[in-house]
């Protein structure tokens, strides 16, 4: 595990049984030369000593939010900052439930809320309550933040149940941290650039034509590149949406900005075309405001298609190029062809016209079609599009690898 080795890792440890288990997995951080302070919630005292944990990790323990020594030596912004990554193990389900709702309550939620680094959450809890409903809903909304989560696994349990609830084991959790800094070193000089969004194209200063696209699933895609350590440039249309200071963000209106951008962050290893680039812009765009005097004929002519021409380009040719095709019709037929004549290694197809999927959702379903794969294709059922570019993701690291 020759990665952990002078990671810093912020161990946070709630109120279970499994705590013990913590004990075994400081043991493991340290054995490989990380760097470990631990939190350790009020209940969490009940199960695991400070004294213990302050022995094997050889470095302080903190303990509650307002505890003046601890503010002055380290404030719990800090300590957020401090930790590379964050590993709550065990995490209950009371913990679960507290992180959903956003609450700051002691000094563990507060630093986690505080956190802009990687969230791993290791549960462990009693088959029933990880089967509740509840539990399950307020995962999703945990997953859908961007926490990563660790387990839990089936066994028997020291309530004397068996089915799933039981904690990962302390090696299987060092793996996987080790595995996310490995793609952090490994994928850093890896260029990823990704469009998003739609464009603007003016008719005059004040009017444009635009489409439907929000740009979630861009931003989503440009994100989950940046959490597995890509180098990730996202090349945007006008979205609301936000991003954080780790992705190259470069703002455009329209196609012609977007294709300028994209030629200008060429070379790049992976490129993913999620923007929905308007086909035409206006012939002859008016440099005043048009009044309205007459009726209006507008001739269109037709954009350039960025991704065609930077996938059918010798030197600019990204290795892995990522098509979309947004379809309301004949879906597999159209993205096949899309796939071939625009030269694409591969392409994502969402038919637009579903309500719960496509444009403006924050849902999508998705089929991926491969190149000489004589139309396979996979499909990504229906599921948020931060689970889908997750996904997407996978494949992209797994491809490259
Ligand atoms: N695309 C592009 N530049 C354009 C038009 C499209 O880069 N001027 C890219 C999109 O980002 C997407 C893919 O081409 O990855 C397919 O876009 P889509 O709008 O589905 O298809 P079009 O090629 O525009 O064809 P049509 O609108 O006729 O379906």
């Amino acid at each position: 595990m020759k990665n952990l080795s002078n990671k810093k890792i912020l161990l946070i440890i709630c109120g279970g049984i499994s705590a013990y288990k913590s004990l075994e997995l400081i043991r493991l951080f340290k054995k490989n030369e990380a760097e470990i302070k631990t939190i350790l919630t009020e209940s969490a005292k009940k199960f695991v000593t400070p004294l213990s944990i302050t022995s094997l990790s050889q470095n302080k323990v903190y303990e509650d939010l307002f505890s003046l020594e601890n503010e002055l030596e380290m404030d719990h912004i800090a300590l957020s900052r401090w930790a590379d990554v964050i590993v709550v193990a065990p995490t209950t389900a009371n913990t679960i439930s507290k992180l959903s709702k956003g609450s700051s309550e002691d000094l563990a939620s507060t630093v986690i809320h505080a956190s802009n680094k990687e969230i791993f959450l290791v549960p462990a809890m009693n088959v029933r309550m990880w089967e509740h409903q509840s539990t399950k809903e307020n995962l999703k909304v945990l997953e859908n933040y961007g926490y990563k989560i660790i387990g839990p696994v089936r066994g028997d349990m020291a309530c004397g149940e068996y089915g799933e609830g039981k904690m990962s084991e302390p090696s299987e959790i060092a793996d996987e941290i080790n595995n996310y800094f490995f793609d952090q070193i490994n994928n850093k000089k890896i260029k990823a650039l990704v469009t998003a969004g739609p464009t603007n194209e003016y008719i005059d200063p004040v009017r444009f034509i635009t489409n439907k696209s929000s740009g979630k699933q861009g931003y989503e895609i440009a994100k989950s590149l940046s959490k597995r350590g890509f180098d990730t440039t996202l090349i945007s249309g006008p979205t609301n949406l936000k991003v954080d200071h780790k992705i190259n963000l470069i703002k455009i209106e329209t196609a012609e900005e977007m294709f300028k951008a994209t030629q200008e962050n060429l070379p790049a290893d992976i490129a993913v075309f999620a923007a929905a680039v308007s086909d035409f812009k206006i012939d002859k765009k008016s440099n005043q405001k048009l009044k309205k005097t007459q009726n209006l004929n507008i001739y269109l002519k037709k954009n350039i298609d960025i991704l065609s021409y930077i996938s059918n380009h010798n030197s600019m040719r990204p290795k892995l190029v990522i098509g979309f095709a947004a379809e309301t019709e004949d879906l597999e037929k159209n993205a096949i062809s899309k796939l071939e004549n625009k030269n694409c290694d591969w392409i994502i197809a969402n038919d637009i016209s579903k309500n719960n999927s496509g444009f403006n959702s924050d849902y999508n379903e998705v089929f991926i079609y491969y190149k000489n794969s004589k139309g396979k294709k996979e499909k990504l059922s229906l599921k948020r599009k931060s689970e889908i570019s997750e996904e997407i993701v996978d494949r992209i690291v797994t491809h490259i690898n």
